[in-house]
C-alpha cells in the first residue's frame, strides 16, 4: 500500500520515516518547497545516523530513502491507500485540505488525522465518504515514540477502524483504540500533572524546585511538571489546557494557570526562550529544592491523586478501556507506571482519601472524586 503525508512538519516528516521504515511507498507533500526540501534532507540524516549507530544496514538506509516520494502537489496521492494529515491545527484548513484530498484519492483510501486537538468528526463531516475518517495520532518524535492513539469518529466504519489497527501493529507501534473527546487519551488524562503542580505553586505552597523534585525523586517521573512544561514551551503547554479545558465546556478540573498564562505573556516560554519557570542562559544555576520529606509526600500524593482521577475518568466515560488508558501514560508520555495500576498498588481507598480530603478542605468542583473510584472503593475492586 502506497501512503500519503500530508503536512511535512515535525509530525508529517517523522510519520513519513516511519512508514517507509515499515516497507511502504510514501508520498509526502508540503505547500511549501523549503519545508519539502528540509524534510527530504533531515530524512537523509536521520538514516545515515541509523546506520552510523549500527542500527541499519547502508543498503536498508537506501531502500527506505527510495521509498520516500516528495510533492508539493496533492495529486501525487492519487495510488494511496492511506493519506494521514499532519498540518496546521486548523479546523477551516483541515476542512478544506480533506475535500481537496478526497476529490484526487480513490474510494478506499482512508484519510486520517494526526490532530491533537480537534473533532475527528467535524473533520469527516466534509467527506463524501465519511466512514473513511479516522483520527491516528503519534506522539512526537513519531519514529521514536512508540504510542498511537486510534480514534474512530461517529462517522468511522468498523472496517476502517480495523485497517487502522492492523496497520499500526505492523509498524510496531502501540495502538490504543479511543473515543472522539477532547484530548483523547494522553492530553485528557495528563492535565493534572501541570494544572495541580501550578495550583500548588500558587497557593505559595511549594516552589517550582521543590515540586518537580517531589515528582521525580518520590514519583519516578522522569521531568519535573515545571521542567517539562519548559521542555514542551508554555505558549503550546498552555493551548492544549485552554483548548481542553473549553472543549469540556468549561469544567474546573481543566482550569488553565493564570501563573503560566503570565509566563507566556511574559515571553517566558522555556527552553526555547532561553527562560520559562528556570532561566537556561548561560551560567545560570538551577535553584535548589526544599528535600522535606513530608512536604515531598503531600505535593507527590495529591498531584498524583488528581492524574488517577483522571484516568479513572477516562475509563468512566468510556473514552477507553483501563489497559489502554495505563498504556497510553506510559507509552506516549513515559510515565513511570500506569495509572490505574499505580491506584491499585496505592489501594483505590487511599487515592479516594486524598481527593475527599481536597474537596472538603476547597469546597470546589475541581475536586470531586470520580463515581467511579468510590463504587470501585464500595465494592472492594481493583482495575487489574
Ligand atoms: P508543523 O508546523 O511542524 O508542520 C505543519 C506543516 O503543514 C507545515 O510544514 C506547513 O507548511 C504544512 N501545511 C500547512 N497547510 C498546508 C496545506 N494546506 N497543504 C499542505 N501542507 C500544509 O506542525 P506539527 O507540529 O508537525 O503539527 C502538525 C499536526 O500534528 C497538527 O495537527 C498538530 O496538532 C499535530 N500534532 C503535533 C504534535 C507535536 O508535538 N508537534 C504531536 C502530535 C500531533
Amino acid at each position: 500500500m502506497i501512503v500519503g503525508v500530508i503536512g511535512a512538519g515535525t509530525m508529517g516528516a517523522g510519520i513519513a520515516q516511519v512508514a517507509a521504515q515499515n516497507g511502504h511507498s510514501v508520498v509526502l507533500v508540503d505547500l511549501n518547497q523549503t519545508v519539502i526540501d528540509n524534510a527530504k534532507s533531515g530524512h537523509a540524516k536521520v538514516l545515515a545516523r541509523l546506520v552510523e549507530k549500527g542500527n541499519l544496514s547502508e543498503e536498508q538506509a537506501k531502500v527506505v530513502l527510495s521509498n520516500l516520494y516528495y510533492s508539493t502537489d496533492l495529486n501525487d496521492f492519487r495510488e494511496c491507500g492511506l493519506v494521514i494529515e499532519a498540518i496546521v491545527e486548523d479546523l477551516g484548513v483541515k476542512h478544506s485540505v480533506f475535500s481537496k484530498l478526497e476529490a484526487v484519492v480513490n474510494e478506499k483510501c482512508i484519510l486520517a488525522s494526526n490532530t491533537s486537538s480537534l473533532s475527528i468528526a467535524s473533520i469527516g463531516s466534509v467527506l463524501q465518504k465519511p466512514e473513511r475518517v479516522v483520527g491516528i495520532h503519534f506522539f512526537n518524535p513519531a519514529p521514536l515514540m512508540p504510542l498511537v492513539e486510534i480514534i474512530p469518529a461517529v462517522q468511522t466504519s468498523l472496517q476502517t477502524i480495523e485497517s487502522c489497527k492492523d496497520l499500526i501493529s505492523k509498524w510496531k507501534k502501540t495502538g490504543v483504540l479511543c473515543k472522539d473527546t477532547p484530548g483523547f487519551i494522553v492530553n485528557r488524562v495528563a492535565r493534572p500533572f501541570y494544572g495541580e503542580a501550578l495550583r500548588i505553586y500558587e497557593e505559595g505552597i511549594a516552589d517550582f524546585a521543590t515540586i518537580d523534585w517531589a515528582m521525580t525523586s518520590l514519583g519516578g517521573f522522569k521531568m519535573g511538571p515545571f521542567t517539562l512544561m519548559d521542555f514542551i514551551g508554555n505558549d503550546v503547554n498552555y493551548a492544549v489546557t485552554e483548548s481542553v479545558f473549553s472543549a469540556f465546556y468549561f469544567d474546573p478540573r481543566f482550569k488553565p494557570s493564570l501563573t503560566q498564562k503570565r509566563h507566556r505573556e511574559a515571553g517566558f516560554l522555556g527552553r526555547k526562550s532561553g527562560r520559562g519557570y528556570y532561566s537556561y542562559s548561560e551560567g545560570s544555576v538551577m535553584p535548589a529544592a526544599n528535600e522535606d520529606a513530608e512536604l515531598g509526600k503531600y505535593i507527590f500524593d495529591r498531584i498524583l491523586a488528581m492524574l488517577i482521577n483522571e484516568a479513572v475518568d477516562a475509563v468512566f466515560m468510556n473514552v477507553a478501556n483501563a489497559s489502554d488508558v495505563d498504556l497510553a501514560m506510559t507509552k506516549g508520555v513515559n510515565y513511570p507506571k500506569g495509572l490505574l495500576a499505580w491506584a491499585d498498588e496505592i489501594g483505590l481507598e487511599n487515592v479516594l482519601l486524598t481527593l475527599e480530603d481536597l474537596f472538603v478542605e476547597y469546597g470546589e468542583d475541581r475536586y470531586r472524586p470520580n463515581p467511579l473510584l468510590r463504587r470501585m472503593v464500595r465494592e472492594n475492586k481493583t482495575f487489574f
